[in-house]
Formats: structure tokens, C-alpha cells, sequence
């Protein structure tokens, strides 16, 4: 199973908004904020650089103002063409002016995170990591201070997405566990959650400040970058 990713950046996004679907110029009209208006558009750009590759074979001559991309009301997002909802999975992302998105054409759990990488203090990683997590934060900390509280962070919150509970259960019920050390391609790492008992596949990957990651609830994945 192939599943695609995308990465952008805020200057990429393009500056008119004939791109956005009438319901999510809506949304975007009930945004203040400009930082919140700005991580919004680079999350929908994002999505549809993604959601236009993989609906190309099937949907000729397609705009980006037909594809919509809305929350359901925790959160997660969804995908519509022509105003029906898209068989696919999606999750995204966006900090740090980047935008990260990742789609597969099937309808399986599907989560993406992206993360600058940060010191994390002792208060946070207690709170937030179960006692086997510590122990691979603190082993790796000493070669690379802050990559691997950063990663496993990710990683969680990849997974929360792909549960699309969100930071809405407590964080130690997820367990990452079997990471693989760095190199520049993507690495494999496994979680659990559980309160679900269901396990998890997930890559991750630093890039200059950021780290990455993708889980799934499928073992045999490509992970395929759109250009
Ligand atoms: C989901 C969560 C892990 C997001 O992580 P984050 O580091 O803050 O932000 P990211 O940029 O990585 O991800 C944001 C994206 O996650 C997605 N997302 C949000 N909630 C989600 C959920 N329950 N399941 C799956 N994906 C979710 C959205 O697509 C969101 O982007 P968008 O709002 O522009 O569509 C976490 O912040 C959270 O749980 N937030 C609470 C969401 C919430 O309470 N929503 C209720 C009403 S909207």
C-alpha cells in the first residue's frame, strides 16, 4: 500500500484564494488571528499538493476549489471532491511556517506530525512518557539532546491523529517503542495503544530542525514523496 507525503512551506502558499473551497473561505473568515489564518491556509495548501496527486488518474481537469478539506468535530480532518466525501485517509500538519501532509487511497488509520526539534524539560517528559520511553529518551539524549524527546512526542501524537482521539487521552497510553536509529531516509518505529490494544507502524526522519513522522495501522507501506 502506497501512502504519499508532502511537505511545504508558508511561502509556497499562493497569495489569492481562488484555491479554497467556498465552505473553507467560510472557515477561513472566522480566523482573527493572522498566525492561526496563515498555519490554516499552509495546512489546506499542503493537503490539496497532496490530495490533487493522488486524485488525478481518476478526476480529470480537476481544480483545487473543487477538493475541500473539513474537521469533523474532534478534529480529524476529511476530504471531499465535488462536495462528496473522498474513500481516502488523510492527516496533516503545520508548524514553524512547514506544512506536512500525508494521504493514502484506501480508508485506513492514517496519522502525520511534524515537530521542531527543542529541548524538553524533565517535567514535560515525565508527564508525558511512560517509564520505557524515558528510558529511550535518556540513552539517546546524550549523543543528541534534542531529537529523541522530540521524536517520540511526535510519534505520539502521529499515533493520537491516526486513533483521531487527538490530545484527548492520556499520552503514557500510547507506547512507542522499537525506534530505529537515524539516518536520512526513513526510519521504522512501532507503537501500541492500550487502551485499544492496536498496534501501530511508523517511520519517522529528521530534517534540519524538524522531525517527522507517519503512523499507520498497516505494516507493508511505500512511503512516496510528491515533489
Ligand atoms: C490533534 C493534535 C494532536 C494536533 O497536534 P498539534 O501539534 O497541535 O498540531 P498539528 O499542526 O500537528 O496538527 C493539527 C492538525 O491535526 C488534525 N487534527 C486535529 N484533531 C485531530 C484528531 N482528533 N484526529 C486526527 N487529526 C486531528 C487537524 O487536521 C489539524 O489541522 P487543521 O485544524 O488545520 O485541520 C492535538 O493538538 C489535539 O488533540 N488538539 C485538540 C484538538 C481538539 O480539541 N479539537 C476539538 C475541536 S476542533
Amino acid at each position: 500500500m502506497n501512502i504519499y507525503w508532502v511537505k511545504r512551506e508558508t511561502a509556497d502558499v499562493p497569495v489569492n484564494d481562488d484555491w479554497l473551497h467556498p465552505s473553507e473561505k467560510e472557515v477561513y473568515s472566522t480566523f482573527r488571528f493572522p498566525k492561526k489564518q496563515s498555519d490554516w491556509k499552509l495546512g489546506r495548501w499542503t493537503a490539496k499538493c497532496a490530495l490533487s496527486h493522488l486524485l488525478a488518474p481518476k478526476y480529470a481537469d480537476l481544480n483545487l476549489n473543487d477538493i475541500s478539506i473539513t474537521n469533523t468535530k474532534d478534529g480529524a480532518p476529511e476530504a471531499f471532491c465535488n462536495d462528496s466525501l473522498l474513500p481516502i485517509s488523510i492527516s496533516l500538519s503545520h508548524s514553524h511556517s512547514l506544512g506536512f501532509c500525508v494521504v493514502c487511497d484506501h480508508p485506513i488509520q492514517l496519522g502525520c506530525d511534524l515537530e521542531l526539534m527543542e529541548s524538553r524539560s524533565d517535567l514535560f517528559i515525565n508527564d508525558y512518557f511512560n517509564p520505557t520511553e524515558r528510558a529511550i529518551i535518556r540513552k539517546g539524549s546524550a549523543q543528541h539532546p534534542k531529537l529523541w524527546a522530540t521524536l517520540l512526542w511526535s510519534a505520539k501524537e502521529s499515533t493520537l491523529k491516526a486513533l483521531k482521539t487527538g490530545l484527548k487521552i492520556d499520552t503514557r497510553l500510547i507506547n512507542i517503542q522499537e525506534v530505529s536509529n537515524g539516518n536520512d531516509h526513513w526510519n521504522p518505529f512501532k507503537a501500541f495503544s492500550s487502551e485499544q490494544e492496536a498496534g501501530f507502524y511508523g517511520f519517522w526522519k529528521q530534517d534540519q530542525r524538524f522531525v517527522y513522522t507517519i503512523v499507520s495501522n498497516e505494516e507493508d507501506v511505500q512511503l512516496i514523496a510528491i515533489v
